[in-house]
């Protein structure tokens, strides 16, 4: 499994491509406001230094919600660095605007997906990643796992090449669960992956043989 960092902030990025695991970025408006990037020009520059940071698929997200708008604004996108994903998402004109860069060598990542009948016709489009999102599923009552299982299920058994990117990720334990559950990239915040450090029997273990080497 894939792991991508699901943040727009610089040193967290930065922070995770050190340990030597990182296998690339999503991004999405919420994200970026949060670090306070305003404005078209300091957005792309945004991604511009986030692909310089990280050798892997940055995802950008699309605003624009018309066919059209989304495939204007995904050409802009696409060419800032060979390594952005268009996201764009799972909205009618999506499907249409991820079907048009997928036929035009656009790479795309379907977002907002919630269904396994949304994640089929993201995959019938040609996405090349699409993102479930696990901790909003849970939020509302229902077990996003679930989603991750079913989808790995139905594009195993029809051969579809879309990639599941398990998204809205809130702790180590959905990390692990994603694993098991079948997704192929698992995107998290920088807490949750350095959650999967953390045992008390490591730390012990580790107290113990230093001080044991004192005596060595
Ligand atoms: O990857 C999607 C993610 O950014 C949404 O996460 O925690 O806002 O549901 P969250």
């Amino acid at each position: 499994m894939k792991f991508f960092i699901d943040t727009a902030n610089l040193a967290q990025i930065k922070e995770a491509n050190d340990l030597g695991i990182l296998d690339g970025v999503t991004t999405n408006p919420s994200l970026m406001a949060k670090e306070g990037i305003n404005g078209k020009d300091a957005i792309y520059k945004h991604y511009s230094d986030i692909c310089e940071i990280v050798d892997g698929d940055v995802s950008a997200e699309v605003i624009s919600t018309d066919f059209k708008g989304i495939v204007e604004e995904g050409k802009v996108l696409a060419a800032i660095h060979p390594n952005i994903i268009v996201k764009v998402p799972m909205i009618k004109d999506g499907v249409k605007a991820i079907k048009w860069f997928s036929s035009n060598g656009i790479k795309t990542n379907c977002t907002l997906v919630f269904s396994a009948g949304q994640a089929i016709l993201a995959a019938k489009a040609g996405a090349t990643y699409v993102s479930p999102f696990v901790g909003r599923i849970d939020d509302s009552g229902w077990d996003g796992m679930e989603l991750i299982s079913q989808m790995s299920h139905i594009y195993t058994l029809h051969g579809y090449k879309t990639e599941i990117l398990a998204a809205s990720i809130r702790s180590a334990l959905h990390i692990i669960k994603a694993a098991e559950a079948g997704a192929d990239v698992c995107t998290c915040p920088l807490d949750s992956i350095l959650g999967l450090l953390k045992h008390p029997l490591t730390d012990i273990g580790l107290a113990k043989f230093l001080e044991d080497a004192k005596k060595l």
